[in-house]
């Protein structure tokens, strides 16, 4: 082979661009660090101010490294756009990802603040690290460090960078048919999801959908002495227990009529191949101090938790939280729960079905009302694309382990409207661990796993570069 000879699909980065991460890693750590430290918590009124100046961050970012960079106003959040050159027949990628996080709370759990970004034992420890700000800056910097080299990169790389993808994504979600030429695209490349395991890399092809929401149940004007009203009045704690209890039996079947419509079930060799997968059931236990896993009967927890629908309550008030005892009957009980859905299902079917539910169950003597939380359907993708070939490729050349195939359970809500609307394929490459602590105190990213997504960010380009055109 000439030096003129054209790349075969199966060629590693080349070398000036491997030396070039492994010469940037510190700083290339020191910079997420520093958009670590900005508490962008789109749910949080009073953090508007973060979340201009995450955005600002990450805009400049991308703009400081060379790429055109456009802010567009929602009726939401902003989202920061950026790309890099076109690349005539090339594959144009769309990398998505998300700088709002959940909120830190409860802070007292926390070893390191959550917006203190602290390394210990080869992990970063911060609100966001993993989810996402972590994970998608890998992209980033694989492009702005290529750029750095002076090369060109081999395909066309756009950035949407959003602001409200933990609270549903409504402003994309408005903004998404007008943006459809802007944002026009192969393939959308997003890392905001997990490995399989600790040093057993994954592409995820499908994710669940959600729809959540927030029930009240009133009762008297004003808390009421136990003693003096007991056995007058319905009790709104009791009945709110009453109608969860409704909602799903004992063996984690979910009894809302018309729940399970449309579901797709899971081929037998679907089934095969998740079950397949190393799992141990026991030890999942162990890790997360359970006596032992619960789920709906009939099913391995990898295909309960990645492809069948639960019910989550995520939130129950009523009545004296302060210390000691208080005999009362509460005012009012409220609920935020979700359920998380599986293809077929149609949020707004489902929404309409638990609706219809929870009011022929209310108990008599209180009234209820409904607020509606986000609803996104699931996703699925395609598992054999050259899209798919090209990124197993880069994950073994960067991690040295060919990546599983795997489904997971959690929602980017965005995800099945990118389908939809610009007509591409996701590429879901999560570069996280199960145990990174998403959405919970002290979350993580592993130090050597943002250098790792960095160096397979990079192999991808590299190898999409190389797909027959
Ligand atoms: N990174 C997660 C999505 C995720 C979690 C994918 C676990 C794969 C495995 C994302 O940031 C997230 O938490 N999404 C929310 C969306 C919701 C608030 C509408 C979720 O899944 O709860
Ligand atoms: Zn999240």
């Amino acid at each position: 082979m000439n030096s003129l000879s054209p790349a075969s699909p199966t060629d590693p980065l080349p070398p000036p661009i491997h030396e070039r991460l492994q010469r940037d890693r510190d700083e290339a750590l020191d910079e997420l660090c520093q958009w670590l430290r900005i508490g962008s918590i789109s749910s949080d009124p009073r953090a508007v101010g973060e979340m201009k100046s995450a955005a600002d961050w990450i805009e400049n970012k991308l703009r400081s490294g060379g790429l055109l960079t456009r802010r567009i106003p929602t009726c939401g959040f902003d989202l920061v756009y950026a790309e890099t050159p076109a690349v005539p027949g090339a594959p144009v990628v769309l990398v998505y990802g998300h700088y709002d996080v959940q909120p830190p709370e409860p802070l007292e759990l926390w070893i390191s603040g959550p917006f203190e970004p602290t390394i210990r034992d080869g992990n970063l420890f911060a609100r966001g690290a993993t989810d996402d700000k972590g994970q998608v800056l890998t992209h980033v910097q694989s492009v702005v460090r290529w750029l750095s080299t002076g090369r060109p990169l081999p395909v066309q790389i756009k950035f949407l960078i959003e602001g409200e993808e933990e609270v549903g994504s409504d402003g994309l979600n408005q903004a998404l048919p007008e943006l459809a030429d802007l944002l026009a695209c192969d393939c959308v490349v997003i890392s905001d999801n997990s490995q399989y395991a600790d040093g057993q890399p994954a592409i995820t092809y499908g994710l669940r959908g959600i729809l959540a929401m927030e029930i009240r149940v009133d009762g008297p004007k004003q808390d009421l002495h136990s003693g003096s009203f007991g056995g007058a009045v319905k009790n709104p704690a009791i009945a709110l227990c009453q109608l969860i209890n409704s909602m799903i039996d004992a063996d984690g079947r979910i009894s809302v009529e018309g729940f399970y419509d449309g579901c797709i079930p899971l081929s037998a060799e679907e089934i095969g191949l998740i079950d397949g997968l190393p799992s141990d059931d026991a030890q999942l236990a162990q890790e997360l101090a359970v006596p032992t896993l619960f789920g709906e009967a009939g099913f391995s927890s990898n295909v309960r938790r990645w492809a069948r629908p639960t019910f989550d309550v995520n939130g129950l008030t009523s009545g004296h939280q302060g210390e000691g005892g208080k005999t009362i009957i509460p005012s009012f009980a409220s609920a935020k729960f979700s359920f998380r859905l599986t293809p077929g299902q149609d949020p707004d079917k489902v929404a309409a079905a638990v609706s219809r539910h929870l009011h022929q169950h209310l108990p008599a003597g209180v009234t209820l009302s409904i607020e509606p939380g986000h609803g996104a359907p699931a996703m699925i993708s395609s598992t054999t694309s050259p899209f798919i070939t090209a990124a197993k490729a880069a994950i073994e050349e960067a991690f040295g382990v060919a990546p599983v195939m795997i489904r997971e359970g959690g929602s980017i809500p965005i995800v099945a409207k990118f389908q939809a609307e610009l007509g591409a394929d996701c590429l879901l490459l999560g570069w996280g661990l199960n145990d990174d602590g998403a959405h919970s105190p002290n979350e993580k990213f592993s130090v050597e796993d943002y250098h790792r997504g960095t160096l397979a960010s990079a192999a991808l380009w590299n190898r999409l570069g190389q797909l027959p055109r």
